[in-house]
């Protein structure tokens, strides 16, 4: 493997994860990005996400960080990796990933020598051919690939390192041939394939995981009403591998930055094109559901919730991160706000970013949460499962076993 230049443009946990693995594999790597304060804490060695493992190599691994594009102009491959936020009505805002494209092909005019353009940032199918290609057309020796990332929140550095696949979409084969050669001794099955291919099946696969959990929800609310446990269903269906274990665990659903945001994305995609996704639309449906169902559940128990102080335990959006985004928390806290209840939280690690949208409930130790009228689990953290709930109701929208010792239990899906 010939160690190459690179460039990462974007540092959100995608840009960086890729510029602290190349440089850990030996690459010559600079990391560019237009926010001054983020370039200022990473050049600090300060860590700015909840990922230990890429916090504690970004301190160590030789990388340099800095808000100019010029020294792009001494890499051969420029990484995208801004982010692509919802707009309102589902499609994805493309703002970071222009501006970025626009800044790179300024610079790279002066350019003579080859230089590839990669895009990782998540983009619906067709839009690095409509929409980034066109930046570089014409400018110098440019080749443009699409090589979408897979990484988990909370696990992202070790997903880059260890990969269960490369996708890499190519607009020529000899550009697609520099990516396999970076991508050498990642010893990870690689697909080459078209663009839009390999930004397909970044969508399909996370709106996959989605249908998966829509799924295995829409069972455990039947199993529920049939007395049968979903959970066991879960692991026999498991056993099969053309199914698989993972991503069968009902509950209170799916949240995050990116399940809910790509199929939305999709959707919206396929209305464009005039496809009516009505899976994805139920998957989503379903997903939404869920939190209901929880509320639903707890009036059974507590019929009139105005007055009454209702227990969180768990706020973000799955366990081990810090990452309160599209977390099913923010669905119950409002519908809870909505019946008049009083909320007490508790998170291990997302309550200050909580705060921050909801200064006004009470933030408080497990123990006094469990001290509440009822109690609600939604993100399924290790600690939950060594609380005392004996004294409390409980609603678990996560299946921590310890809980069913409560006075009154009730799993969401079975
Ligand atoms: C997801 C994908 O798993 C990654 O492969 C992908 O790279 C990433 O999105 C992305 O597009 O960048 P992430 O958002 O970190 O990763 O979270 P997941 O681990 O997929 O969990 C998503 C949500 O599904 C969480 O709220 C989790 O609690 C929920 N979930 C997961 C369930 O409700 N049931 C399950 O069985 C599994």
């Amino acid at each position: 493997m010939q160690n190459r230049k690179v460039s990462v443009i974007g540092l959100g946990i995608v840009g960086l994860t890729t510029a602290v693995g190349f440089a850990l594999k030996g690459h010559k790597v600079i990391g560019v990005d237009v926010d001054d304060e983020k370039v200022a804490k990473l050049s600090k060695k300060e860590c700015l996400f909840f990922e230990s493992a890429l916090c504690e190599k970004a301190k160590t691994a030789d990388f340099q960080v800095t808000n100019d594009y010029e020294p792009i102009l001494d890499t051969d491959i420029s990484f995208i990796c801004g982010g692509t936020p919802a707009n309102s009505n589902g499609s994805i805002d493309l703002r970071y990933v222009q501006g970025s494209a626009g800044r790179l092909a300024d610079v790279l005019k002066e350019k003579r020598k080859e230089h590839l353009v990669v895009v990782r940032s998540t983009v619906v199918p067709g839009t690095t051919e409509a929409v980034i290609s066109p930046f570089f057309n014409g400018v110098g020796n440019i080749g443009v690939c699409v090589n979408p990332e897979f990484l988990r929140e909370g696990r992202a550095l070790e997903d880059f390192m260890a990969p269960n696949r490369i996708i890499i979409g190519e607009s020529e084969s000899k550009w697609g041939d520099v990516l396999v050669n970076l991508y050498e001794d990642f010893g990870s099955q690689i697909l080459r394939t078209t663009m839009s291919t390999a930004e397909m099946i970044k969508y399909a696969s996370n709106a996959f995981l989605a249908t998966k959990i829509s799924f295995i929800n829409e069972i455990g609310n039947m199993c529920k009403r049939l007395n049968i446990d979903v959970h066991d269903v879960s692991k026999g269906m498991g056993y099969d591998d053309r199914i698989g274990a993972k991503f069968l665990n009902a509950g209170i659903g799916f949240g995050g930055y990116c399940l809910p945001k790509d199929v939305a994305a999709l959707m919206k995609q396929a209305e464009i094109i005039g496809y009516e996704a009505g899976m994805l639309k139920r998957v989503l449906e379903i997903n939404d559901e869920q939190p209901l169902r929880m509320l639903e559940l707890l009036k059974k128990h507590i019929p009139v919730l105005s007055g009454k102080t209702i227990g969180i335990l768990g706020l973000s959006f799955k366990p081990d991160t810090d990452d309160i985004r599209e977390s099913r928390a923010t669905l119950m806290v409002e519908a809870l706000l909505k019946e008049g209840a009083q909320v007490r939280a508790y998170d291990p690690k997302a309550m200050a970013n909580f705060k921050r949208l909801y200064p006004n409930i009470e933030y408080g130790i497990p123990q006094k949460v469990l001290e509440s009228d009822a109690v609600l689990i939604i993100t399924e953290w290790d600690e939950f499962r060594n609380l005392d709930y004996k004294n409390s109701i409980v609603i678990d929208g996560r299946r921590i076993d310890k809980a069913r010792e409560a006075l009154i239990y009730e799993g969401l899906c079975w």
